[in-house]
Protein backbone atom coordinates (compact mmCIF):
# COMPACT_ATOMS: atom_id res chain seq x y z
CA UNK A 1 0.00 0.00 0.00
CA UNK A 2 1.63 3.38 -1.37
CA UNK A 3 1.43 6.69 0.63
CA UNK A 4 1.95 10.31 -0.52
CA UNK A 5 2.89 13.40 1.27
CA UNK A 6 1.68 16.47 0.27
CA UNK A 7 3.69 19.64 0.80
CA UNK A 8 3.49 23.54 0.50
CA UNK A 9 2.79 24.70 -3.13
CA UNK A 10 2.33 28.28 -4.75
CA UNK A 11 1.20 29.34 -8.48
CA UNK A 12 -0.51 26.38 -9.87
CA UNK A 13 -1.36 27.19 -13.17
CA UNK A 14 -2.04 25.51 -16.60
CA UNK A 15 -4.95 23.50 -18.05
CA UNK A 16 -5.93 19.95 -16.45
CA UNK A 17 -7.41 17.29 -18.39
CA UNK A 18 -9.76 15.49 -15.90
CA UNK A 19 -10.82 11.28 -16.44
CA UNK A 20 -14.42 10.84 -17.74
CA UNK A 21 -17.34 11.03 -15.34
CA UNK A 22 -17.72 7.24 -13.36
CA UNK A 23 -21.25 7.68 -12.93
CA UNK A 24 -21.72 8.05 -16.51
CA UNK A 25 -18.87 5.80 -17.23
CA UNK A 26 -20.65 3.42 -15.48
CA UNK A 27 -24.25 4.00 -17.00
CA UNK A 28 -22.30 3.75 -20.36
CA UNK A 29 -21.00 0.43 -19.72
CA UNK A 30 -24.27 -1.20 -18.03
CA UNK A 31 -26.81 0.34 -20.66
CA UNK A 32 -24.63 0.14 -23.46
CA UNK A 33 -24.81 -3.71 -22.55
CA UNK A 34 -28.92 -3.39 -22.47
CA UNK A 35 -28.67 -1.77 -26.22
CA UNK A 36 -29.37 -3.38 -29.48
CA UNK A 37 -25.70 -3.84 -31.31
CA UNK A 38 -22.39 -2.37 -30.69
CA UNK A 39 -21.52 1.15 -29.63
CA UNK A 40 -18.68 3.04 -29.13
CA UNK A 41 -17.51 5.08 -25.74
CA UNK A 42 -15.30 8.15 -25.89
CA UNK A 43 -13.29 8.61 -22.79
CA UNK A 44 -14.31 6.40 -20.26
CA UNK A 45 -12.95 6.36 -17.22
CA UNK A 46 -10.47 3.84 -16.99
CA UNK A 47 -10.64 3.89 -12.95
CA UNK A 48 -10.93 0.73 -10.68
CA UNK A 49 -14.10 1.40 -10.23
CA UNK A 50 -14.93 1.29 -13.85
CA UNK A 51 -13.81 -1.11 -14.65
CA UNK A 52 -14.75 -3.88 -12.12
CA UNK A 53 -18.34 -2.84 -13.82
CA UNK A 54 -16.90 -3.78 -16.89
CA UNK A 55 -15.12 -7.55 -15.81
CA UNK A 56 -18.61 -7.98 -14.17
CA UNK A 57 -20.49 -7.90 -17.14
CA UNK A 58 -18.18 -9.57 -18.90
CA UNK A 59 -18.94 -12.55 -16.67
CA UNK A 60 -22.35 -12.23 -17.49
CA UNK A 61 -21.67 -12.72 -21.21
CA UNK A 62 -21.15 -9.24 -22.62
CA UNK A 63 -18.46 -8.53 -25.09
CA UNK A 64 -16.65 -5.47 -24.02
CA UNK A 65 -13.14 -4.20 -25.32
CA UNK A 66 -10.91 -1.71 -25.20
CA UNK A 67 -9.71 -0.31 -28.81
CA UNK A 68 -7.14 2.48 -29.28
CA UNK A 69 -8.71 5.09 -27.09
CA UNK A 70 -12.26 4.01 -26.73
CA UNK A 71 -14.51 0.83 -26.01
CA UNK A 72 -16.70 -1.11 -27.45
CA UNK A 73 -19.42 -2.45 -25.95
CA UNK A 74 -21.67 -5.38 -27.85
CA UNK A 75 -25.48 -5.01 -26.76
CA UNK A 76 -27.00 -8.31 -25.59
CA UNK A 77 -30.57 -6.19 -26.24
CA UNK A 78 -32.97 -6.38 -22.71
CA UNK A 79 -33.98 -9.70 -20.96
CA UNK A 80 -31.17 -11.19 -22.64
CA UNK A 81 -28.78 -12.32 -20.07
CA UNK A 82 -28.73 -15.88 -18.85
CA UNK A 83 -27.28 -18.42 -16.75
CA UNK A 84 -26.71 -18.73 -12.55
CA UNK A 85 -23.38 -19.09 -10.11
CA UNK A 86 -21.66 -15.56 -11.26
CA UNK A 87 -19.86 -14.44 -8.55
CA UNK A 88 -19.33 -10.14 -9.04
CA UNK A 89 -16.50 -8.80 -7.67
CA UNK A 90 -17.61 -4.78 -7.25
CA UNK A 91 -14.16 -4.02 -5.47
CA UNK A 92 -14.92 -0.76 -3.89
CA UNK A 93 -17.67 0.85 -6.28
CA UNK A 94 -21.68 1.47 -4.55
CA UNK A 95 -22.67 2.25 -7.76
CA UNK A 96 -21.48 -0.57 -9.71
CA UNK A 97 -22.96 -2.77 -7.12
CA UNK A 98 -26.08 -1.33 -6.77
CA UNK A 99 -26.53 -0.70 -10.52
CA UNK A 100 -26.05 -3.85 -11.32
CA UNK A 101 -28.24 -5.43 -8.56
CA UNK A 102 -30.92 -3.69 -10.84
CA UNK A 103 -29.74 -5.03 -14.39
CA UNK A 104 -29.42 -8.68 -12.51
CA UNK A 105 -33.32 -8.28 -10.74
CA UNK A 106 -34.49 -7.66 -14.22
CA UNK A 107 -33.09 -10.60 -15.83
CA UNK A 108 -32.82 -14.28 -15.36
CA UNK A 109 -29.51 -14.74 -13.76
CA UNK A 110 -28.52 -15.84 -10.09
CA UNK A 111 -25.49 -13.99 -8.91
CA UNK A 112 -23.35 -13.19 -6.01
CA UNK A 113 -21.96 -9.77 -5.19
CA UNK A 114 -18.87 -9.57 -3.11
CA UNK A 115 -17.02 -6.47 -2.91
CA UNK A 116 -13.79 -4.87 -0.81
CA UNK A 117 -13.85 -4.32 3.16
CA UNK A 118 -15.43 -0.66 2.57
CA UNK A 119 -18.14 -1.71 0.09
CA UNK A 120 -18.99 -4.60 2.79
CA UNK A 121 -20.05 -2.20 5.39
CA UNK A 122 -22.25 -0.51 3.02
CA UNK A 123 -25.76 -0.04 3.09
CA UNK A 124 -27.57 -2.75 0.50
CA UNK A 125 -31.11 -2.84 2.10
CA UNK A 126 -32.05 0.54 -0.12
CA UNK A 127 -31.92 -1.66 -3.59
CA UNK A 128 -32.56 -5.01 -2.36
CA UNK A 129 -35.81 -3.93 -0.38
CA UNK A 130 -37.15 -2.18 -4.20
CA UNK A 131 -36.11 -5.14 -5.67
CA UNK A 132 -37.66 -7.57 -3.78
CA UNK A 133 -41.08 -5.56 -4.97
CA UNK A 134 -40.18 -6.61 -8.37
CA UNK A 135 -39.97 -10.53 -8.23
CA UNK A 136 -36.15 -11.14 -7.66
CA UNK A 137 -35.34 -12.99 -5.10
CA UNK A 138 -32.39 -11.68 -2.13
CA UNK A 139 -30.28 -14.96 -0.47
CA UNK A 140 -28.29 -14.75 2.47
CA UNK A 141 -28.25 -11.21 3.74
CA UNK A 142 -29.97 -8.33 2.72
CA UNK A 143 -28.06 -5.40 3.80
CA UNK A 144 -24.52 -6.18 3.40
CA UNK A 145 -22.32 -7.97 0.54
CA UNK A 146 -21.91 -10.91 0.11
CA UNK A 147 -25.49 -10.72 -1.05
CA UNK A 148 -27.11 -13.56 -3.75
CA UNK A 149 -29.98 -12.22 -6.28
CA UNK A 150 -32.10 -14.43 -8.54
CA UNK A 151 -33.62 -12.12 -10.92
CA UNK A 152 -37.32 -12.95 -12.81
CA UNK A 153 -36.89 -12.99 -16.47
CA UNK A 154 -39.87 -10.52 -16.71
CA UNK A 155 -39.78 -8.00 -13.04
CA UNK A 156 -42.99 -7.12 -12.45
CA UNK A 157 -43.56 -3.29 -12.94
CA UNK A 158 -43.46 -1.40 -9.05
CA UNK A 159 -44.06 2.22 -8.00
CA UNK A 160 -41.75 2.58 -5.20
CA UNK A 161 -41.84 5.70 -3.03
CA UNK A 162 -37.67 6.16 -2.04
CA UNK A 163 -37.29 7.68 1.39
CA UNK A 164 -33.47 8.73 0.22
CA UNK A 165 -32.90 10.86 -2.66
CA UNK A 166 -30.10 8.42 -4.39
CA UNK A 167 -29.43 8.41 -7.82
CA UNK A 168 -27.87 4.52 -7.14
CA UNK A 169 -31.52 3.80 -5.65
CA UNK A 170 -33.20 5.14 -9.13
CA UNK A 171 -30.90 3.56 -11.48
CA UNK A 172 -31.17 0.21 -9.65
CA UNK A 173 -35.18 -0.20 -10.00
CA UNK A 174 -34.94 1.98 -13.60
CA UNK A 175 -32.27 -0.57 -14.70
CA UNK A 176 -34.75 -3.92 -13.53
CA UNK A 177 -37.43 -2.01 -14.80
CA UNK A 178 -36.41 -2.00 -18.62
CA UNK A 179 -37.57 -5.83 -18.71
CA UNK A 180 -40.91 -5.26 -17.14
CA UNK A 181 -43.94 -5.62 -18.95
CA UNK A 182 -45.39 -2.07 -17.39
CA UNK A 183 -44.17 1.20 -16.30
CA UNK A 184 -41.80 1.54 -13.32
CA UNK A 185 -42.51 4.75 -11.29
CA UNK A 186 -39.98 5.84 -8.95
CA UNK A 187 -40.93 9.17 -6.20
CA UNK A 188 -37.74 10.97 -4.71
CA UNK A 189 -37.51 13.28 -1.90
CA UNK A 190 -35.08 15.63 -4.15
CA UNK A 191 -34.27 14.91 -7.81
CA UNK A 192 -30.64 13.01 -7.63
CA UNK A 193 -28.40 13.05 -10.38
CA UNK A 194 -30.20 12.07 -13.83
CA UNK A 195 -27.66 10.46 -15.60
CA UNK A 196 -29.64 6.74 -16.49
CA UNK A 197 -32.65 9.07 -17.33
CA UNK A 198 -30.71 10.60 -19.49
CA UNK A 199 -28.53 7.90 -21.08
CA UNK A 200 -31.98 5.72 -21.46
CA UNK A 201 -33.45 9.06 -23.59
CA UNK A 202 -30.47 9.50 -25.67
CA UNK A 203 -30.50 5.68 -26.81
CA UNK A 204 -34.87 6.14 -27.77
CA UNK A 205 -36.41 5.16 -24.31
CA UNK A 206 -39.43 6.62 -23.17
CA UNK A 207 -39.15 8.02 -19.79
CA UNK A 208 -40.51 11.12 -17.47
CA UNK A 209 -39.54 13.33 -15.05
CA UNK A 210 -41.71 15.60 -12.97
CA UNK A 211 -42.04 17.44 -10.00
CA UNK A 212 -45.00 16.40 -7.40
CA UNK A 213 -47.15 19.24 -5.41
CA UNK A 214 -44.91 18.71 -1.99
CA UNK A 215 -41.56 18.90 -4.21
CA UNK A 216 -41.00 15.31 -4.82
CA UNK A 217 -39.90 13.91 -7.78
CA UNK A 218 -42.12 11.06 -10.25
CA UNK A 219 -39.66 9.51 -12.44
CA UNK A 220 -41.58 6.88 -15.15
CA UNK A 221 -40.27 4.57 -17.39
CA UNK A 222 -41.97 2.71 -20.16
CA UNK A 223 -40.97 -1.17 -20.12
CA UNK A 224 -38.82 -2.73 -22.73
CA UNK A 225 -37.80 -0.06 -24.88
CA UNK A 226 -36.07 -0.76 -27.80
CA UNK A 227 -32.53 0.66 -27.35
CA UNK A 228 -30.81 2.12 -30.01
CA UNK A 229 -26.88 1.52 -30.30
CA UNK A 230 -25.34 5.30 -30.48
CA UNK A 231 -22.04 6.12 -29.81
CA UNK A 232 -21.46 8.06 -26.82
CA UNK A 233 -18.94 10.25 -25.08
CA UNK A 234 -18.08 11.14 -21.72
CA UNK A 235 -17.28 14.57 -20.12
CA UNK A 236 -14.74 15.18 -17.46
CA UNK A 237 -15.89 14.47 -13.92
CA UNK A 238 -17.23 17.34 -11.97
CA UNK A 239 -16.41 15.85 -8.40
CA UNK A 240 -12.79 14.91 -9.95
CA UNK A 241 -12.42 18.22 -11.92
CA UNK A 242 -13.14 19.66 -7.97
CA UNK A 243 -10.09 18.71 -6.48
CA UNK A 244 -7.77 20.78 -8.37
CA UNK A 245 -10.27 23.68 -8.80
CA UNK A 246 -10.49 23.62 -4.80
CA UNK A 247 -6.52 23.33 -4.75
CA UNK A 248 -6.21 26.08 -7.08
CA UNK A 249 -8.66 28.60 -5.03
CA UNK A 250 -7.05 28.17 -1.81
CA UNK A 251 -3.10 28.28 -3.38
CA UNK A 252 -1.55 31.61 -3.73
CA UNK A 253 -1.35 33.22 -6.61
CA UNK A 254 -3.05 30.28 -8.58
CA UNK A 255 -5.56 29.98 -11.76
CA UNK A 256 -6.23 26.64 -13.29
CA UNK A 257 -8.67 25.33 -16.27
CA UNK A 258 -10.45 22.23 -16.51
CA UNK A 259 -12.12 21.87 -20.20
CA UNK A 260 -14.85 19.34 -20.94
CA UNK A 261 -16.72 19.41 -17.09
CA UNK A 262 -20.09 17.33 -16.64
CA UNK A 263 -22.18 20.58 -15.61
CA UNK A 264 -25.45 18.84 -15.42
CA UNK A 265 -27.17 20.73 -12.72
CA UNK A 266 -27.70 17.71 -10.44
CA UNK A 267 -24.00 17.56 -9.98
CA UNK A 268 -22.73 21.48 -10.16
CA UNK A 269 -23.74 22.06 -6.49
CA UNK A 270 -19.85 22.30 -5.23
CA UNK A 271 -19.49 25.06 -7.84
CA UNK A 272 -22.62 26.99 -6.96
CA UNK A 273 -21.34 27.13 -3.12
CA UNK A 274 -17.78 27.94 -3.85
CA UNK A 275 -19.30 31.24 -5.81
CA UNK A 276 -21.32 32.06 -2.58
CA UNK A 277 -18.44 31.66 -0.19
CA UNK A 278 -16.59 34.27 -2.79
CA UNK A 279 -14.30 32.01 -5.05
CA UNK A 280 -13.37 33.39 -8.73
CA UNK A 281 -14.21 30.64 -10.84
CA UNK A 282 -15.54 31.08 -14.65
CA UNK A 283 -17.78 28.49 -16.33
CA UNK A 284 -18.06 29.02 -19.60
CA UNK A 285 -18.69 27.33 -23.68
CA UNK A 286 -21.42 25.16 -22.18
CA UNK A 287 -22.47 22.65 -25.17
CA UNK A 288 -24.79 19.38 -25.05
CA UNK A 289 -22.28 16.32 -25.65
CA UNK A 290 -24.32 12.93 -25.77
CA UNK A 291 -27.47 14.24 -23.62
CA UNK A 292 -25.33 16.03 -21.01
CA UNK A 293 -24.03 19.44 -20.72
CA UNK A 294 -20.56 20.18 -20.47
CA UNK A 295 -18.47 23.36 -20.23
CA UNK A 296 -14.85 24.51 -19.44
CA UNK A 297 -14.30 25.74 -15.80
CA UNK A 298 -11.34 28.47 -14.79
CA UNK A 299 -10.66 28.68 -11.07
CA UNK A 300 -8.06 30.95 -9.29
CA UNK A 301 -7.41 31.64 -5.83
CA UNK A 302 -10.32 33.37 -3.94
CA UNK A 303 -10.56 34.69 -0.44
CA UNK A 304 -13.50 32.92 1.00
CA UNK A 305 -16.35 33.52 3.45
CA UNK A 306 -18.14 30.54 5.38
CA UNK A 307 -21.77 30.03 3.72
CA UNK A 308 -24.47 27.98 5.29
CA UNK A 309 -25.07 24.62 2.50
CA UNK A 310 -28.48 24.09 2.56
CA UNK A 311 -30.21 20.63 2.68
CA UNK A 312 -32.08 21.40 -0.66
CA UNK A 313 -28.11 21.26 -2.35
CA UNK A 314 -27.20 18.00 -0.73
CA UNK A 315 -27.88 15.44 -3.49
CA UNK A 316 -26.07 17.58 -6.27
CA UNK A 317 -23.09 17.73 -4.42
CA UNK A 318 -23.20 14.45 -2.25
CA UNK A 319 -19.33 13.89 -3.36
CA UNK A 320 -18.03 16.52 -2.65
CA UNK A 321 -18.20 17.62 1.06
CA UNK A 322 -14.90 16.60 2.11
CA UNK A 323 -13.23 18.90 -0.24
CA UNK A 324 -15.42 21.42 0.37
CA UNK A 325 -14.21 20.66 3.76
CA UNK A 326 -11.11 21.91 3.16
CA UNK A 327 -11.84 25.03 1.11
CA UNK A 328 -14.00 25.62 4.31
CA UNK A 329 -10.53 25.75 6.78
CA UNK A 330 -9.39 29.00 4.70
CA UNK A 331 -12.79 30.61 4.51
CA UNK A 332 -13.36 33.54 7.02
CA UNK A 333 -15.99 32.49 9.81
CA UNK A 334 -17.94 29.23 9.76
CA UNK A 335 -19.24 26.98 7.07
CA UNK A 336 -22.56 25.02 7.79
CA UNK A 337 -23.63 21.76 6.08
CA UNK A 338 -26.83 20.84 6.78
CA UNK A 339 -29.02 17.93 5.46
CA UNK A 340 -25.64 15.51 5.29
CA UNK A 341 -26.44 12.26 6.48
CA UNK A 342 -25.94 10.73 3.55
CA UNK A 343 -22.20 11.07 4.16
CA UNK A 344 -22.02 8.07 6.70
CA UNK A 345 -22.99 5.52 4.28
CA UNK A 346 -20.03 6.54 1.71
CA UNK A 347 -17.07 4.35 1.48
CA UNK A 348 -16.42 5.92 4.80
CA UNK A 349 -18.72 7.96 7.47
CA UNK A 350 -17.30 11.20 5.89
CA UNK A 351 -18.43 13.25 8.03
CA UNK A 352 -16.68 11.41 11.03
CA UNK A 353 -13.16 11.06 9.00
CA UNK A 354 -13.47 14.69 7.79
CA UNK A 355 -13.92 15.97 11.57
CA UNK A 356 -11.33 13.31 12.72
CA UNK A 357 -8.83 14.49 10.50
CA UNK A 358 -9.50 18.04 10.47
CA UNK A 359 -8.96 18.09 14.48
CA UNK A 360 -5.98 16.72 14.00
CA UNK A 361 -4.42 19.53 12.47
CA UNK A 362 -5.92 22.20 14.85
CA UNK A 363 -9.27 22.86 12.81
CA UNK A 364 -12.66 23.33 15.07
CA UNK A 365 -15.03 21.17 13.71
CA UNK A 366 -18.74 20.30 15.19
CA UNK A 367 -20.85 17.57 13.71
CA UNK A 368 -24.59 16.47 14.61
CA UNK A 369 -26.32 13.31 12.90
CA UNK A 370 -26.52 15.12 9.59
CA UNK A 371 -24.68 18.16 9.72
CA UNK A 372 -21.03 19.27 9.39
CA UNK A 373 -19.25 22.68 10.76
CA UNK A 374 -16.20 23.71 9.92
CA UNK A 375 -14.67 26.79 11.98
CA UNK A 376 -12.58 28.45 9.47
CA UNK A 377 -9.17 30.05 10.11
CA UNK A 378 -9.15 32.48 7.19
CA UNK A 379 -6.94 32.67 4.17
CA UNK A 380 -3.57 34.22 6.10
CA UNK A 381 -3.79 31.64 9.08
CA UNK A 382 -0.77 29.41 9.70
CA UNK A 383 -1.74 25.83 9.74
CA UNK A 384 1.11 23.55 10.99
CA UNK A 385 -0.04 20.29 9.50
CA UNK A 386 2.58 17.60 10.07
CA UNK A 387 0.11 14.93 10.42
CA UNK A 388 -0.49 11.74 9.17
CA UNK A 389 -4.01 10.71 7.85
CA UNK A 390 -5.39 7.29 6.68
CA UNK A 391 -7.34 6.31 3.37
CA UNK A 392 -9.74 3.97 4.85
CA UNK A 393 -9.98 2.86 1.85
CA UNK A 394 -11.75 6.57 0.73
CA UNK A 395 -10.68 8.12 -2.18
CA UNK A 396 -12.33 11.08 -1.53
CA UNK A 397 -10.82 11.76 1.90
CA UNK A 398 -7.55 10.46 0.58
CA UNK A 399 -7.38 13.38 -2.23
CA UNK A 400 -9.27 15.93 -0.01
CA UNK A 401 -6.17 16.01 2.66
CA UNK A 402 -3.83 16.16 -0.09
CA UNK A 403 -5.01 19.03 -1.30
CA UNK A 404 -5.21 20.32 2.11
CA UNK A 405 -0.98 19.10 2.21
CA UNK A 406 -0.60 22.06 -0.50
CA UNK A 407 -1.00 25.22 2.02
CA UNK A 408 -0.01 23.34 5.55
CA UNK A 409 3.27 24.46 7.00
CA UNK A 410 4.50 20.74 6.95
CA UNK A 411 3.88 18.20 5.03
CA UNK A 412 0.36 15.98 5.43
CA UNK A 413 1.39 12.41 4.82
CA UNK A 414 -1.82 9.87 3.45
CA UNK A 415 -1.47 6.54 3.61
CA UNK A 416 -3.09 3.79 1.97
CA UNK A 417 -3.54 6.50 -1.33
CA UNK A 418 -3.93 3.41 -3.83
CA UNK A 419 -7.71 4.17 -3.66
CA UNK A 420 -7.35 7.40 -5.43
CA UNK A 421 -7.54 5.13 -8.71
CA UNK A 422 -10.80 3.96 -7.71
CA UNK A 423 -11.98 7.80 -9.58
CA UNK A 424 -9.09 9.00 -10.16
CA UNK A 425 -6.08 7.35 -12.00
CA UNK A 426 -2.92 9.86 -12.05
CA UNK A 427 -4.37 11.79 -9.62
CA UNK A 428 -0.68 12.79 -8.27
CA UNK A 429 0.69 13.31 -11.77
CA UNK A 430 -1.70 15.49 -12.60
CA UNK A 431 -2.06 17.71 -9.91
CA UNK A 432 1.80 17.95 -9.94
CA UNK A 433 1.17 19.14 -14.14
CA UNK A 434 -0.03 22.05 -12.53
CA UNK A 435 2.35 22.64 -9.87
CA UNK A 436 1.25 21.01 -6.59
CA UNK A 437 4.05 19.23 -4.86
CA UNK A 438 2.58 15.53 -4.09
CA UNK A 439 5.57 12.98 -3.60
CA UNK A 440 4.87 9.29 -3.51
CA UNK A 441 6.85 7.99 -0.26
C1 LIG B 1 -23.71 7.90 -7.72
C2 LIG B 1 -24.62 8.39 -6.82
C3 LIG B 1 -24.26 8.91 -5.50
C4 LIG B 1 -22.78 9.22 -5.40
C5 LIG B 1 -21.91 8.14 -5.99
C6 LIG B 1 -22.25 7.95 -7.45
C7 LIG B 1 -24.18 7.36 -9.01
O1 LIG B 1 -24.59 7.96 -4.52
O2 LIG B 1 -22.40 9.42 -4.06
O3 LIG B 1 -20.55 8.48 -5.90
O4 LIG B 1 -23.37 7.21 -9.93
O5 LIG B 1 -25.38 7.06 -9.10
P1 LIG B 1 -26.09 7.87 -3.94
O6 LIG B 1 -26.97 7.59 -5.08
O7 LIG B 1 -26.08 6.74 -2.96
O8 LIG B 1 -26.34 9.18 -3.30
Amino acid sequence: MNSISSSKSINLSGNLSIPGDKSISHRSLIIGSLVSGRIEINNLLESEDVIATAEALKILGVKINKLNDKWEVFGNGIGNFFGSNYTLNMGNSGTGARLLMGLVAGSDVEATFIGDESLSKRPMKRVTAPLKKTGAIILGQADNLPIKIRGSKIPLPIKYQSPISSAQVKSSILLAGLSSLGNTTIIEPSLSRDHTERMLKFFGANISTYELNDMSWEITLEGIPELKPLNLSIPADPSSAAFPIVSAIITPNSKIKVENVCVNELRTGLYKTLIEMGANIQIFNKKEISGEMVADITASSSSLKGITVPKSRAASMIDEYPILSIAATRAIGKTVMEGVEELRYKETDRIKTVCEGLQKIGIVTRETKDSLIIEGKGPKAKIIGNVEIDSNLDHRIAMSFLCLGLITEKAIIVRNTDTINSSFPFFMQKMNEIGANLNLI
